[in-house]
């Protein structure tokens, strides 16, 4: 597992300073936010959209519930929860082209709220959300612990975060299909459709450093989460995190 004390923290491939990798990581998402979501529709074929459901079907949102949804980008999971049931959502990302492109798909929905904010020092008070959600988010953050002791900060006793990532596959056959489709295909479409080949070399490789399911169970359970549990989905590309403040 990557040790996040040390002075250089991974950025895909290469190892950067901590001090750098926001940087690296906003100019990626500068470049791709206008065409953020259809990349998703490419490169999954579609999927993320069941991911993100399963997401919110696990969450069961309820009236009586407020969510921050860290690292929210364009906005899914927020729009998703509201139209679930839950009473509001608050989406909190450091950058704000993607945060100007969730204000636009979403600006008729009602009890939605945006902040500009790290995820690493959420402008929220202790004990304030009933529900965190983190999708697709995590991997991008320089100090992973610290957005996570954060999660735990603004949630309410009671509360549940439950995270979306990109995880680690289950079978070695797929793998390579998969590696195939994701080493060679995708760079190749997001040079096409963003003119940013190397933002989608860094998501791949973002995804193989990335901690896996267990690791990322032991990181939840160090900052205090309890009632860890994971699910795969599609053989583990991705993975749901859940975890509960008591
Ligand atoms: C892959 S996008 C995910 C967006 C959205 N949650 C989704 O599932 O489609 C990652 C998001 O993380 C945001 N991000 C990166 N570093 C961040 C940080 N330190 N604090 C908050 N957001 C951050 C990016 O700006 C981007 O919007």
């Amino acid at each position: 597992m990557v040790d996040e004390n040390q002075n250089n923290v991974d950025f895909g491939y290469k190892s950067v300073k901590k001090s750098d990798k926001q940087k690296l990581v906003n100019y990626v998402f500068n470049s791709v936010a206008q065409k953020y979501d259809l990349m998703n529709d490419i490169t999954s074929l579609g999927i993320h959209r069941s991911w993100k459901n399963d997401l919110i079907n696990w969450l069961a949102p309820q009236g009586n519930q407020n969510l921050a949804d860290i690292a929210g980008g364009t906005g899914d999971i927020a729009n998703k929860f509201i139209n679930a049931g839950g009473n509001s959502a608050h989406i909190f990302d450091i950058n704000k082209e993607m945060i100007e492109v969730s204000k636009k798909k979403y600006n008729n929905i009602r009890n939605l709220e945006w902040t500009i904010a790290s995820a690493e020092d959420i402008p929220a008070s202790d004990n304030s959300f009933e529900r965190a959600t983190m999708s697709f988010g995590l991997r991008n953050i320089t100090n992973r612990n610290k957005s996570l002791q954060e999660i735990y900060r603004i949630l309410k006793p009671g509360g549940r975060f439950i995270c979306l990532e990109f995880s680690h596959l289950e079978n070695d056959f797929l793998k390579k299909f998969y590696d195939l489709w994701s080493f060679k295909i995708m760079p190749l479409i997001g040079d096409k459709v963003t003119g940013n080949k190397e933002a989608y070399t860094y998501l791949v490789e973002s995804i193989r450093k990335f901690p896996n399911q267990d690791e990322l169970t032991q990181m939840f359970s160090q900052v205090g989460f309890s009632r860890i549990k994971y699910r795969n989905l599609s053989n583990g590309i991705v993975a749901l995190h859940s975890g509960w403040k008591i």
